[in-house]
C-alpha cells in the first residue's frame, strides 16, 4: 500500500462581527431578497485583527484536534489573496508563533482555489517522503480590500480561515486523486491589485486603479464548466462514479453556482455541503472551513469519499477526491479564542468606505452608522 496524505486534524476561525445584508443595503441600491436570491448569502463576517492572527487559531484548532506538538510539523503551507504581507509570508509568521521550529513554511496564491492547490502540494509531498505531517491553512481577509459600495463584489466576500493537518498514513484512506488548471488567458475576469492588508493599505493608492475588478457573468458561467469539467476529471482519475460520492465539499463562492454545477454532474444535492449563508465567499479559507463545519454536522463519516472543488482567479481550478480515514472526532480542543472587540461593522470598514468615496461621488466623511 503506498504511502497517502490523511486528514487528522482541523479547526476554524471565524471572526465575531458580522457584516449583515441589511447593513448592506445602507452602503449601495441593493436588498435582502436580491443577495439572497442570486447568491445563498445572508451574512458574512468582517475581521477586526490580521489575517495572520486568523490563521493561526484555525492553525492551532486543527493542531489540536490532530493530537499534534507543532514541533513535530514539517511543513506549514498558507493558501491566501489577502497575506497581511507580501513578505515574510503569513506561514512562516505562524510558524513562528507556533513555535514550529522544524518546520517550513511557504505561501501559496491561488485565488478562491488555494486551498486544493495547496492540498495537492502537501499530499504530493507527503507521498514522496520530503515530509509526513503537514499543516494547510487557508486564511483570508478580503475586508482589507474591498470597496463596499460596489453591490457587484461587496455581497460576496467575507473574512475566515480554515485548517487541516494532513499526515502520511499506509492505510487505504487519504487523498487519491487531484485535478489542477488554470488559464491565464481569462484572468482579466477578477482582478485585485492591492498588495497586503496589513495597515492602512489605501495609503498613496489611486481608488479607480484598486477597486477589485470582477466580471460577474462571466465568471459564474467559467466557474460552472469548469468545477463540473474538473470534478469529472478526478472522479475519473480516482475510478468513482459520481453515486459512489458520500460527500461533496465545494468552494462556497455562490450558492447559484453549486446549484448550476451539481445539477450538471447529475450530483444527489443533498450529499454537498453548503455554509455560504453565514460566512459568504472567504476565498481559500472556504472549503477547509466548510470541511470543519461539515464535521461539526457529523455530516462526514468514517470511510467517506470526499471531493472538494474549487474555482478562482487567475483563473484557476482543481478538484480532490480523498477518502476519509477513521476518526471524525477530534483528539483536543484549543481553547484560545481572538481578542474581543466594541467595534461595529461601521468601525471596522471605515477606511474602505472613505477610500472609495470618491469613485461614487460621495463625502468620505458621509459615513453610515
Ligand atoms: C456577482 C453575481 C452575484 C451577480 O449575479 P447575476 O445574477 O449574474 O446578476 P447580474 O449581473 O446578471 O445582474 C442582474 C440584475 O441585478 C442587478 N444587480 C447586480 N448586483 C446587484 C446587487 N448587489 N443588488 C441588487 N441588484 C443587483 C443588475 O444591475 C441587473 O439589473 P438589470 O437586470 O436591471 O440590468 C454573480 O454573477 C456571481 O456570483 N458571479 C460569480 C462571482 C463569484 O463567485 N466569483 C468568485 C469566484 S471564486
Amino acid at each position: 500500500m503506498s504511502t497517502k496524505a490523511v486528514i487528522t486534524g482541523w479547526g476554524k476561525c471565524i471572526p465575531p462581527v458580522e457584516l449583515t445584508n441589511a447593513d448592506l443595503e445602507k452602503l449601495s441600491d441593493t436588498n435582502d431578497q436580491w443577495i439572497i436570491d442570486r447568491t445563498g448569502i445572508k451574512s458574512r463576517r468582517i475581521s477586526h485583527v490580521d489575517g495572520t492572527d486568523l490563521a493561526e487559531l484555525a492553525g492551532r484548532r486543527a493542531l489540536a484536534a490532530a493530537g499534534l506538538d507543532p514541533k513535530e510539523l514539517d511543513l506549514i503551507l498558507v493558501a491566501s489573496t489577502t497575506p497581511d504581507l507580501i513578505c515574510p509570508s503569513v506561514a512562516a509568521m505562524v510558524q513562528d508563533r507556533l513555535g514550529a521550529v522544524n518546520s517550513a513554511a511557504f505561501d501559496l496564491n491561488a485565488a478562491c482555489s488555494g486551498f486544493v492547490y495547496a492540498t495537492a502540494n502537501a499530499a504530493g509531498m507527503i507521498e514522496s517522503g520530503f515530509v509526513k505531517k503537514v499543516l494547510v491553512i487557508g486564511a483570508e481577509k478580503l475586508s482589507g480590500v474591498m470597496d463596499y459600495r460596489d453591490r457587484s463584489t461587496s455581497v460576496l466576500f467575507g473574512d475566515g480561515a480554515g485548517a487541516v493537518v494532513y499526515e502520511a498514513s499506509e492505510g487505504d484512506a487519504g487523498v487519491l486523486a487531484v485535478d489542477l488548471g488554470a488559464d491565464g488567458g481569462k484572468g482579466q475576469t477578477m482582478v485585485l491589485k492591492s498588495m497586503g492588508t496589513n495597515g492602512n493599505v489605501f495609503e498613496s493608492l489611486l481608488a479607480e486603479e484598486m477597486a477589485l475588478h470582477f466580471e460577474g457573468q462571466a465568471v459564474f458561467k467559467i466557474a460552472v464548466q469548469g468545477i463540473a469539467a474538473s470534478v469529472t476529471r478526478v472522479l475519473g482519475t480516482a475510478g468513482f462514479e459520481s453515486e459512489e460520492v458520500d460527500v461533496v465539499i465545494p468552494h462556497q463562492a455562490n450558492a447559484r453556482i453549486v446549484d448550476a454545477a451539481t445539477r450538471l454532474l447529475k450530483l444527489d444535492e443533498s450529499k454537498v455541503f453548503m455554509n455560504i449563508d453565514t460566512l459568504g465567499n472567504t476565498g481559500a479559507a472556504s472549503i477547509p472551513m466548510a470541511i470543519s463545519d461539515a464535521l461539526d454536522a457529523d455530516q462526514i463519516s468514517p470511510g467517506d469519499i470526499i471531493v472538494l472543488s474549487a474555482f478562482g482567479g487567475g483563473v484557476t481550478w482543481g478538484s480532490i477526491v480523498l477518502k476519509w480515514g477513521e476518526r471524525t472526532e477530534r483528539l483536543g480542543h484549543h481553547e484560545g479564542e481572538l481578542p474581543p472587540t466594541d467595534a461595529t461593522v461601521f468601525d471596522l470598514i471605515e477606511p474602505n468606505l472613505r477610500f472609495f468615496a470618491e469613485l461614487h461621488g460621495l463625502d468620505p466623511e458621509d459615513l453610515p452608522s
